[in-house]
């Protein structure tokens, strides 16, 4: 464990929770917090630090002063990023985050070249890429985090549903991380038991809209963004990568090829592991499945096509 080190960019909701998950499962030696907000960063690490006398194992909590001390982290988890405000356009959004994107990454390859990246901004999937396109690194470096928030959600409706079966909720989606999410109860099992035998279709479609809905769910109650589902997924991708485990998780990756795709960046099932992303894993899709992956993808496109005539990829 010693030596480890997690950088986490964005000390808000969503970059503190997951810090004070990784601290709390004791997955690494340090996590260094980093916020243009340096008073919230040192806050929180603090706070967070605080609470680590009564963790499992001991981790070293600290606030960066400026981004040299992100240097030689492993990991480095990216939460920066503006929420959509009601006087802004989708294109207004992806410009400001793609731009903090430009700052952010440029930290990362100077400070940290060796780290692998897990991208939480919004909007997840043009954000993954756009990391992919700033630092031209290796694609299996660079990992968007959705499907373990999405799978998480869905485990969360089906066990409601059912009553029964917590912790052995396998959920399974691909796609992107918004509306045109594909939720696939077809592979998802409740302790190896096809949830097709144990959930009726209509309560299925009930479920699935629900995850597809699960993010604006919670910001119509807390009028902020979710964080304590989103910080546990962004550890246990964390946890999967230092450890070495090998874990199946959908999650957002540059695609060369593999579904018909190329040069797009959209969550399928992938591997996790020390090298970032192990291996890319094929599901054989029906042809309904396979025409919801292309809205899906083309919607991705749509937002990497508006960055492009706004110019943002000339600007490097
Ligand atoms: C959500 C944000 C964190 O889905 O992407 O809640």
């Amino acid at each position: 464990m010693v030596g480890r080190k997690v950088g986490i960019i964005g000390a808000g909701f969503v970059g503190a929770t997951a810090a004070y998950s990784l601290t709390m499962t004791g997955a690494c030696h340090e996590v260094i917090l980093y916020d243009i907000n340096t008073d919230i960063a040192k806050g929180k690490a603090l706070d967070i630090g605080q609470s680590t006398s009564y963790a499992p194992k001991g981790t070293i909590v600290t606030a960066a002063e400026d981004a040299s001390g992100l240097k030689n982290c492993d990991v480095i988890v990216i939460t920066a990023g503006v929420p959509r405000k009601s006087d802004m356009t989708r294109a207004d959004l992806l410009m400001i985050n793609a731009k903090i994107m430009k700052d952010v990454v440029g930290n990362v390859m100077k400070y940290s070249p060796n780290a692998i990246i897990l991208c939480v901004s919004n909007p997840l999937d043009i954000m993954t890429h756009v990391i992919h396109k700033l630092t031209a690194w290796k694609r299996n470096r660079i990992i968007g985090m959705a499907g373990a928030l999405d799978g998480a959600r869905m485990s969360y409706q089906i066990n409601q549903k059912i009553g029964y079966g917590s912790g052995q909720i396998k959920s399974m989606l691909i796609g992107d991380h918004g509306q045109n999410m594909i939720p696939m109860p077809e592979i998802s099992t409740v302790g190896g038991v096809p949830l097709n035998q144990l959930i009726s279709k209509e309560d299925m479609q009930a479920i699935i809209e629900r995850t597809k809905d699960g993010g604006a769910e919670i910001v119509k109650h807390l009028g902020t963004s979710a964080y304590y589902a989103p910080g546990r997924a962004i550890s246990v991708m964390v946890e999967a990568i230092l450890d070495d485990s090998r874990i199946v998780m959908p999650s957002s990756v540059l695609l060369d090829g593999e579904y018909g795709y190329k040069d797009i960046t959209v969550g399928v099932p992938v591997v996790l592991g020390a090298n970032g992303i192990e291996k890319i894993i094929e599901l054989e899709l029906d042809d309904e499945t396979k025409s919801k992956f292309k809205v899906s993808v083309d919607s991705i496109q749509d937002g990497i096509d508006i960055l492009e005539k706004n110019g943002f990829f000339n600007s490097f």
